[in-house]
């Protein structure tokens, strides 16, 4: 079975069939091709062809149709050679068993919804999905990155590092800023007012948003302190949203964490003021100008099991465990940053850390064939980074 995903073109849903091709196709079958999806509306059933590939876009179809066309196409001698990948179309579209009817047609999007809320594309169009980012001024144009950014740990503040940047250059920044919880940071104090903090912190995110390329992504890992009644995790969000990106979701990153304080109760067995608590940290996702990321298919490196796992947005993952060795108060661990470079960034993709520690972000980078810019403002942190860096095999 090959694989099978939703996708979204110009407002109208299909599921996104990839279907196995051991040929390479010619000019002749690509014709062939065309003139089967040509009997089909564009927004019902459809493809993209390319040398080596076929995808196949499915809304709704007439299937004994579509069989009984790809059996006068297989009976002329041209399509010769073709019977295979005419074939996987109809047992791909087959091996989807769950479809609505109507008429002759199956249908495969929205059959289940419909029901339940009534004209569903209107209400949709009417409650004007994330209006707070849509009269955005971004440009569209992206650069490369220069060349004396590209795969370097750099010491310094990222305010003032990111500011020697180009717009548009960075495709996707995943980062865990300072928590202001007061840990023991080489070189940085971690207990400012909250308004000088997200006074900073922000000024630095400015300049990520800057950076970042139109329909790249902001991927903040933030634990709220919960115990100052402080949600950064809401704050950071409402930022970017004040800021025109679109929040594209949220995954928890349970980590199973039991040994948060089981003493420190608040009000013992009384409502007038129980304290909570929490084992998982947020992730929060942002995408600017638009959800949908330009990239080349063969660039994306996630399996399809990963896929099916990680989209789930409940993420279970224990927290590093080597955080004494390379002597950081607060790393994530590196399954963390795989999981979200190969769920939101194809390879070849430049990817930023402003806030790089030792270096998490950039060796996973490295690792899965990705661009890298790493900066952190302590020596000893960089250092530590750029040692990780060149323990890799390549
Ligand atoms: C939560 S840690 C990131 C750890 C990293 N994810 C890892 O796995 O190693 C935050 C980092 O931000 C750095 N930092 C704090 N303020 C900074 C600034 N203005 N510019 C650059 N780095 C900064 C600290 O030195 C610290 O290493």
């Amino acid at each position: 079975m090959n694989q099978i995903t939703d996708e979204v073109i110009n407002d109208t849903y299909y599921k996104e069939l990839i279907i196995d091709i051991d040929q390479k196709l010619n000019i002749r079958d690509e014709s062939i091709l065309k003139n089967l999806f040509a009997n089909f509306p564009e927004d019902e059933f459809t493809c993209d062809i390319s040398e080596d590939s076929l995808t196949v876009f499915l809304n709704s179809v007439d299937l004994e149709f579509l069989k009984n066309t790809i059996s006068v196409i297989k009976s002329d001698h041209s399509a010769n050679g073709m019977s295979n990948i005419l074939d996987s179309i109809v047992t791909n579209i087959e091996s989807i068993k769950s479809y609505g009817l109507k008429g002759s047609k199956r249908i495969y999007i929205g059959y289940n919804k419909e029901r339940k809320v009534k004209n569903r594309k209107v209400k949709e169009i009417n409650r004007n999905k994330y209006y707070y980012a849509t009269d955005h001024n971004f440009s569209t144009v992206n650069n490369n990155i220069p060349i004396d950014f590209e795969n370097k740990i750099i010491c310094g503040d990222s305010l003032d590092v990111l500011k020697k940047l180009p717009d548009n250059c960075i495709d996707l920044v995943f980062t865990s800023p300072p928590y202001n919880f007061g840990l023991e940071y080489e070189s940085n104090e971690d207990a400012h007012h909250w308004e000088k903090y997200f006074d900073q912190l922000f000024r630095i995110f400015d300049e990520c948003i800057r950076v970042l390329k139109f329909g790249g992504r902001i991927i903040v890992n933030t634990q709220p302190l919960f115990s100052d009644y402080i949600p950064s995790h809401h704050m950071i969000s409402n930022y970017f949203m004040s800021k025109k990106l679109i929040w594209k979701g949220e995954i928890l990153w349970e980590k199973n964490n039991y040994n948060c304080k089981y003493t420190a109760w608040g009000s013992w067995k009384s409502p007038s003021n129980p304290y909570l608590k929490y084992t998982w940290e947020f992730i929060e996702i942002f995408a600017k100008g638009t959800l949908k990321k330009e990239g080349d298919r063969h660039n994306a490196d996630i399996s399809a099991d990963e896929f099916k796992k990680w989209v789930v947005s409940k993420w279970s993952i224990a927290p590093e465990r080597n955080m004494k060795d390379y002597k950081h108060p607060s790393m994530f661990p590196e399954e963390l940053a795989t999981r979200v470079l190969k769920l939101f960034s194809f390879q070849n993709d430049v990817i930023l850390d402003p806030f790089n520690g030792v270096g998490t972000t950039t060796f996973v980078a490295k690792i899965t064939g990705r661009k890298y810019v790493g900066i952190d403002i302590s020596k000893e942190y960089c250092k530590k980074a750029e040692i990780r860096l060149s323990s890799t095999l390549f």
